[in-house]
């Protein structure tokens, strides 16, 4: 059974219509088609036009199909074109010919807007704890990180030593802002096509804000040909999935590069590396790499899908049923990566030796600049003074440390004897106490505002 084929002589040709069956991706909505329907029956018996005993049975049938799909029993049958199809085909077998009084008003083309709109309605909430357990993992390590230094880098040069810990929740600010943005998206999809019609609305007089109201949607949408062919949402969905893809690949890439013997940050746990088949010293972060490739394919699948919107004809266009694999892809994508990062996170064994093995003197040629600067000279001066400094040290093939107070008093009169002290980098840190500093305090209060949160 097809839902369609009345004008028709012949049937569709067999590869025709496996391009056009899209049961493989849109099954994945089984349980939120029925539940459309279910509510749309209940629209159509207050509307008047299912009586008691149809609206009795067609629901019966509905909450059977329901089970069906739960329990896994549903069984597929090659006619089953798309998801709508299959659960109308089983009401049929199940209560017989009044099932076809179901589709009155109602076109596939509200119906997979609104399946496709109570899924992503469900499946955030999913994301966003997955993301919010490796958020916990990485305040975990900031708080294990005490007053751990190591260096922070710009162009990947060494710069000035930061705290491990203000590191650690660097990547938890931009997982917080991918929370938030999927939290707002909520009330760009909790919009309810159904009643749209194909196109121009629905004949059938339907309280349309009870029924969204029904589905747990928070309105209903304002412009029935707006309402089929909107996939702001599905294309906003795929872009906060694939900015997250790119902060966990931003993370992965610093794992990858510190776990490296020239760096030896970090050590990862045994359980979350994996070895060479060839090469038996090997302990590679395959997990990271992986977030890190995966990254590339989000970012693949967001331009896919923008340009599939570009330029189509308004309303409904069969284009549009590109929408849903690369959503549902980049979900299993974040679901599957989120919890190992997680996971590798909380057992990975940081360094701090290496760490402080790492920051040498000249990452203190701010601070030596800056120690003019006390001294009443223009911070413009101080920095030409401390980069002759640097460079008289580079000469010598010494650290900033090591140069004479002669030296440095050739340099500026102003130096004294308590300028080494400007080369201890936990002084350093601490003097970066301003709100969003890297100093103990600074970072105290980061972590304890986080956890209010
Ligand atoms: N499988 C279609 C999709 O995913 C459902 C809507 C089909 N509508 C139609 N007029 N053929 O977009």
């Amino acid at each position: 059974m097809t839902l369609w084929g009345g004008r028709f002589s012949t049937k569709l040709n067999q590869q025709a219509w496996d391009l056009n069956s899209s049961l493989s991706v849109d099954q994945r909505m089984a349980i939120q088609d029925v539940d459309g329907s279910i509510a749309w029956a209940n629209a159509l018996h207050k509307a008047n036009i299912l009586l008691d005993e149809e609206h009795a049975s067609i629901s019966l049938g509905l909450d059977t199909v329901k089970r069906e799909f739960a329990s896994g029993e549903f069984i597929f049958v090659p006619s089953d074109e798309d998801i709508h199809t299959a659960v109308e085909r089983r009401l049929t077998e199940l209560v017989g010919a009044v099932a076809g009084k179901l589709h009155t008003g109602r076109s596939r083309n509200d119906q997979v807007a609104t399946d496709f709109r109570l899924w992503m309605l469900q499946t955030i909430p999913q994301l966003d704890s997955a993301i919010r357990i490796l958020q916990s993992a990485l305040i975990e390590q900031a708080e294990k990180a005490n007053e751990t230094l190591m260096p922070g880098y710009t162009h990947l040069q060494r710069a000035q030593p930061i705290l491990l810990a203000h590191w650690w929740l660097s990547h938890f600010h931009p997982l917080q802002r991918d929370r938030e943005r999927l939290t707002d998206l909520i009330k760009r999809v909790s919009i309810l096509p159904l009643g749209s019609g194909a196109l121009s609305g629905t004949p059938v007089p339907v309280d349309r804000a009870a029924l969204a109201e029904s589905l747990g949607f928070a309105v209903a949408s304002p412009n029935s040909l707006d309402a089929v062919s909107d996939r702001d949402f599905a294309a906003e969905f795929l872009f906060c999935a694939t900015l997250t893809g790119i902060h966990l690949s931003k993370l992965a890439e610093q794992i990858v590069l510190y776990t490296s013997a020239e760096f030896g940050f970090f050590e990862l746990s045994d359980s979350f590396s994996t070895g060479s088949s060839l090469m038996p010293q090997k302990k590679n972060p395959d997990v990271f790499e992986l977030t890190r490739g995966k990254a590339g394919t989000l970012i693949g699948m967001l331009a896919g899908l923008l340009a599939t919107l570009k330029g189509l004809p308004s309303t409904y266009d069969k284009d549009l049923q590109e929408d849903k694999a690369p959503v549902f892809q980049a979900t299993d994508t974040l679901l599957a990566i989120l919890p190992v990062i997680a996971g590798a996170l909380r057992t990975i064994t940081a360094k701090p030796q290496r760490m402080r093995n790492a920051i040498d003197s000249f990452m203190m040629a701010t601070d030596l600049a800056d120690y003019l600067v006390d001294k009443g000279i223009p911070f413009r001066e101080t920095h030409a003074i401390a980069g002759k400094a640097v460079r008289l040290a580079g000469e010598k093939n010494v650290q900033l440390e090591e140069l004479s107070l002669e030296a440095y008093q050739a340099l500026s009169p102003a130096f004294e004897a308590d300028v080494y002290q400007v080369f201890d980098p936990l002084k350093s840190v601490e003097k970066r106490n301003a709100i969003g500093g890297t100093s103990l305090q600074s970072v105290k209060n980061q972590i304890q505002k986080i956890k209010g949160v």
